[in-house]
């Protein structure tokens, strides 16, 4: 991805004492990025304020790493933000994330276009309330054409029914005389997933402490390098963005082979 040295440089000015941009390889950088945004609600009760503050607050975080990851260069960041299980929350929390979704996207549109921006959508968003469904279409081609970085927003996303679907997506086409079973391969199979023509995550970032993947791309996450930060989510800054990467490039991946002495 291009990357525009001068603005970078001003981007990551002022940093705190135990990161800056020297310390990352800007010439090994991941080329795709996944973020499970989390932390939300402890944020907001930890501070005795209501969880949807939480979530209005964790939107700045998600500019600022959207920001952070055009300025570096990467080619795919991809951000989780409601799961189908998500949908088990309290309906007011639920309609406030839909309503979220849709105001945001909207205000945030003419900065994708400025920053050349691509959007794509991981998950089932047919099932989502129309005004929410209707500003994600706009926004899906409104910016189909851009060239810069992919942002693949999660919502409505769980990696069982990805799969699932997958699944039923692949036996229709053997029905249709399309593709014979022996066909089906791990090609098959990642070319039917919402991530169809992205590359696999090569670093995950959790933030608020959790250890686990809450049904998060449980193909493509393979040989993923993790991140878990106990900052939560609306603390999240591009500081802790380029910890992730630091950490990420201090790592072997062996990919189960050996690395050549
Ligand atoms: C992440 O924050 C946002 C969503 C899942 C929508 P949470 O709302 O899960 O925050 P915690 O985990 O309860 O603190
Ligand atoms: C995962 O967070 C989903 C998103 C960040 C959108 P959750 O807060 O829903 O996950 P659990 O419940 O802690 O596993
Ligand atoms: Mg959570």
């Amino acid at each position: 991805m291009q990357r525009d040295d001068e603005k970078l440089v001003e981007y990551f000015a002022n940093p705190p004492e135990d990161i800056s941009l020297g310390d990352v390889d800007l010439d090994r950088l991941p080329s795709h990025i996944s973020v499970i945004m989390d932390g939300n609600g402890r944020w907001a009760t930890r501070q005795g304020k209501e969880r949807g503050e939480g979530h209005v607050a964790g939107i700045k975080s998600l500019r600022e790493t959207i920001t952070a990851s055009v300025r570096l260069g990467i080619d795919v960041l991809s951000a989780y933000a409601f799961s189908t299980e998500n949908w088990k929350r309290p309906q007011h929390e639920v309609d406030l994330l839909m309503h979220l979704f849709a105001t945001t996207l909207v205000k945030e549109l003419p900065l994708f276009h400025q920053e050349n921006v691509r959007l794509v959508f991981l998950g089932d968003i047919e099932a989502l309330p129309a005004q929410t469904r209707e500003v994600f279409e706009q926004g899906l081609s409104e910016t189909a054409n851009h060239t810069g970085m992919t942002l693949a927003l999660a919502v409505n996303y769980g990696a069982r029914a990805e799969l699932s679907r997958a699944a039923r997506l692949l036996s229709e086409r053997v029905l249709a005389g399309e593709i014979s079973p022996e066909q089906i391969d791990q090609d098959a199979v990642s070319s039917s997933l919402y991530t169809a023509g992205l590359p696999d995550p090569a670093l995950l970032i959790r933030t608020s402490g959790e250890l686990r993947l809450s049904n998060f791309l449980l193909w493509q996450l393979a040989y993923s390098e993790f991140y878990v930060t106990d900052t939560l989510w609306p603390d999240f800054s591009r500081w802790e963005l380029l910890r992730a990467i630091r950490s990420f490039q201090g790592r072997d991946r062996r990919f189960g082979g050996v690395i050549a002495k």
